[in-house]
């Protein structure tokens, strides 16, 4: 049977983080329940019988969602798809907003996995970015959910305000002690639309310069394998058997439905996308982007480069590319910048941090 993944895309938060670009903002409660008509509507409406493997519900805040929303989300999955009874399924939660009674209700509705916005355990970095939690919450609300969930995931941010390596190995070691399995480490970005670009431009935000943010991550990835986790793609790491197969199915480019605002999907080889403002998304306005041959091989280095899949030579050849006879791959080879393998090449984790350039050197 064919096989699936979901996600869904809950746009609203309490508060929305200085740092933050994506498509979220603080709704009244009026707005979330009509939001949840539109899109257990849309879930109905593009129901079909592949088998789930796969779920995740992200936002945007989801943990902002009460006992009776999220279960109404996900019975309407439940009614419309085939779900895999071993299937993982994701919820995305904000520390300030994760309650006993909401890890129980989400244990109830089959979530065995949950990804937590820590960001970090300085205060006063939280603070500067807007966050309402401090180390303090944080802290606790990961005991409460490691007392319902083993598979927990956090978020952390490289590049903040003063928080060089030593920092954030600190970090990293408080939340590996409170039994976390998995951190997704990101690069602090900083889009133009966002709070942050502005007290920057002020003068009251300092972010770290390039090179101590790449040193300072270097730092942490080192820590971090040290303890025995892996890095099993460029901002991922986990203990053996602990990485997101969710995540994983986007890098093999494996199918994918996406329900809710600017969600995105990926079936038969085409790539479409619900459009990001409400009123679009309710008339079902979808955009579709159809790959040339040229970028789906573009797709498969890509991602496949910068996790621990890397990339199939064959299955590139016989779509017509030689990646073999690429000037540069002959070099990063000699270099031990990649790594050849039965007929499969790696990118060395050494240069990780330099992924782009190499990549878009090796492309068609
Ligand atoms: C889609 S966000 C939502 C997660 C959750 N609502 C929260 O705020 O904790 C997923 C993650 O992306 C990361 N992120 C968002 N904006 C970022 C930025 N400008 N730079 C670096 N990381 C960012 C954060 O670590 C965040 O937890």
């Amino acid at each position: 049977m064919q096989e699936i993944s979901i996600y869904v895309h809950i746009p609203f938060c309490e508060r929305k983080c200085n740092y933050c670009a994506f498509a979220s903002f603080c709704g009244t409660q009026e707005q979330i329940e009509n939001y949840i008509d539109v899109l257990c509507r849309e879930i109905e409406k593009r129901k079909c019988d592949k088998l789930v493997k796969t779920i995740y519900i992200g936002g945007g805040t989801p943990s902002i969602l009460n006992e009776e929303q999220i279960e109404r989300i996900v019975k309407t999955i439940y009614q419309n798809f085939n779900v895999d009874k071993s299937a993982e399924f994701t919820i995305e939660a904000n520390p300030n907003s994760i309650t006993e009674n909401l890890l129980k209700k989400w244990k109830e509705l089959r979530v065995n996995r949950v990804s937590i916005g820590v960001q970090s355990l300085c205060d006063k970095s939280l603070k500067k970015i807007g966050r309402l939690h401090d180390k303090k919450t944080a802290i606790e609300k990961i005991k409460l959910t490691r007392k319902y969930f083993d598979n927990v995931s956090a978020d952390l941010i490289v590049g903040l305000e003063n928080e060089t390596g030593k920092d954030l190995c600190k970090n990293a070691k408080a939340l590996l002690e409170l039994g976390i399995k998995h951190i997704s480490c990101y690069l602090l970005e900083i889009y133009e639309n966002t709070k942050i670009y502005q007290m920057i431009k002020m003068g009251q935000y300092r972010p770290l310069d390039d090179d101590t943010t790449i040193e300072s991550f270097n730092k942490l990835a080192n820590y971090l394998i040290d303890s025995g986790m892996e890095r099993y793609e460029i901002s991922n790491f986990c203990y053996p058997g602990y990485e997101s197969k969710h995540n994983l199915n986007y890098w093999k480019r494996g199918e994918y439905l996406g329900f809710g605002l600017g969600a995105h999907s990926f079936e038969n080889e085409e790539r479409y996308y619900n459009l990001a403002n409400f009123a679009d998304y309710e008339q079902e306005k979808r955009k579709t982007e159809h790959l040339t041959d040229k970028e789906k091989i573009e797709e498969i280095i890509m991602l496949g480069l910068r996790c621990k899949i890397g990339v199939n030579l064959d299955k590139i050849l016989s779509m017509g590319y030689d990646l073999q006879e690429n000037e540069y791959y002959k070099d990063y080879i000699k270099q031990g910048i990649l790594i050849e393998k039965d007929k499969n090449v790696y990118l060395n984790q050494t240069f990780y941090h330099i992924s782009n350039t190499i990549i878009s050197n090796l492309l068609p």
